[in-house]
């Protein structure tokens, strides 16, 4: 049976390390991982659990974990986040590095919603319903067969760091945009620099021509992919009604994942490291109400206990993918690295590499 993306579902691998307590996975770990300190360089995106994060020499969000795998040199890049963040390390790795996933089975639910033959079908439509040029731009969540998709037709990369600055970029140098997979930074980077709703248009793939007219695209400026984080799809704009009501005193801050209305209800908007900012520079007794993964939430109310920091929403919006990279996961693939026989490897192939290469070059070379 498809999962509920389409896609064949993973089977779950037996529970590494079985034998040793969480407690006792810990502590090897500290261990192995200074006895491979020469070989192994750990990158954590900032949604990982506390207990993975411990064990990461480097912290980011995409776009920093993406520039700080471009400057490694270390032979192995054991990477704590999902498997497009793999990917891209891979791609910008040198040839003598190896990316390591500990848990294969750490995908992203919106990476999947944008399939390399969908995205070919999109495009012929499009070029078939208007001869403006348009540019396409991929935010990084999404598989290296749509990176190298990108780099074939001159478009470029983004994150939710850079949307902005690659999006500028895209309209000097065609008239029209196609951004996926998510169209929700799509449309709320669009509006931030002044494009009106009514000159974007979603893009559904299940539908014949996306559910769209040669008229509609021909009108348009940006085509947005019908793609979304569940994750941050849970936060809604009742939460913020109830906040208001309750806590009027509270900055509520989101992430631009986040959905039309709860970007427009926030009092700011921006990526993982412009929260994890904005919170720092903001004073003792601050009550913010954050509308992120949970994990950095949680994190940061650790770290500023001197200010109430807390999820937007009452539920768990927990990026389940991202916890499937567990200590004991960790664990094995240093395990593995140590007797030479190295597990979880992720290998882009040289043509998709080199296609890919070009638009995340472009992306890091706009970035500066
Ligand atoms: P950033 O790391 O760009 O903030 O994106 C968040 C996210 O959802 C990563 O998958
Ligand atoms: Fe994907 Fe959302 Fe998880 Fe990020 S938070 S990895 S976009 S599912």
């Amino acid at each position: 049976m498809l999962n509920l993306f389409g896609n064949e579902p993973t089977h779950t691998p037996p529970v590494p390390q079985a034998e040793l307590s969480d407690e006792e996975v810990l502590v090897e770990l500290t261990k192995i991982k200074k006895e491979l300190a020469d070989q192994v360089v750990v990158l954590g995106h900032h949604y990982q659990q506390d207990d993975v994060i411990r064990f990461a020499d480097v912290t980011g969000d995409s776009l920093a974990l993406a520039q700080e795998a471009a400057k490694l040199d270390k032979p192995y890049i054991m990477f704590c986040g999902v498997h497009f963040m793999a990917e891209t390390a891979d791609i910008l790795a040198k040839p003598h590095q190896k990316v390591v996933l500990p848990d294969l089975r750490a995908g992203c639910s919106m990476a999947d919603m944008a399939e390399r033959s969908d995205i070919d079908e999109c495009w012929s439509f499009l070029t078939s319903a208007t001869t403006d040029k348009i540019v396409p731009i991929t935010y990084i969540n999404c598989a290296a067969t749509l990176k190298a998709f990108v780099g074939d037709h001159d478009g470029a990369i983004c994150t939710s760091s850079n949307a902005q600055k690659i999006i500028e970029w895209a309209f000097k140098t065609g008239q029209k945009l196609l951004f996926f997979p998510d169209q929700h930074l799509g449309r709320n980077t669009c509006y931030k620099m002044g494009l009106k709703l009514d000159e974007m248009v979603i893009y559904n793939p299940k539908l014949i021509n996306g559910g769209l007219t040669a008229e509609q695209v021909q009108k348009a400026k940006v085509i947005l992919w019908y793609g979304y984080c569940s994750v941050h799809q849970g936060f809604t704009l009742d939460h913020i009604h109830a906040l208001r009501k309750n806590s009027p005193q509270t900055h509520i801050l989101v992430h631009p994942e986040c959905n039309f209305e709860v970007v427009q209800g926030a009092d700011d908007a921006g990526s993982t490291s412009y929260i994890i900012n904005q919170i720092k520079k903001m004073p003792a007794g601050s009550s913010i109400a954050v509308g992120t993964e949970i994990n950095l939430v949680n994190r940061l109310a650790h770290l500023y206990p001197d200010k109430k920091i807390f999820s937007l929403s009452p539920y768990q919006c927990l990026c389940t993918t991202m916890y499937r990279v567990r200590p004991r996961w960790l664990l094995a693939s240093f395990r593995a690295i140590k007797e030479d026989k190295p597990i979880n490897i992720i290998s882009v192939s040289e043509d998709i590499k080199s296609s890919s290469l070009k638009a995340l070059q472009r992306m890091l070379d706009l970035s500066h």
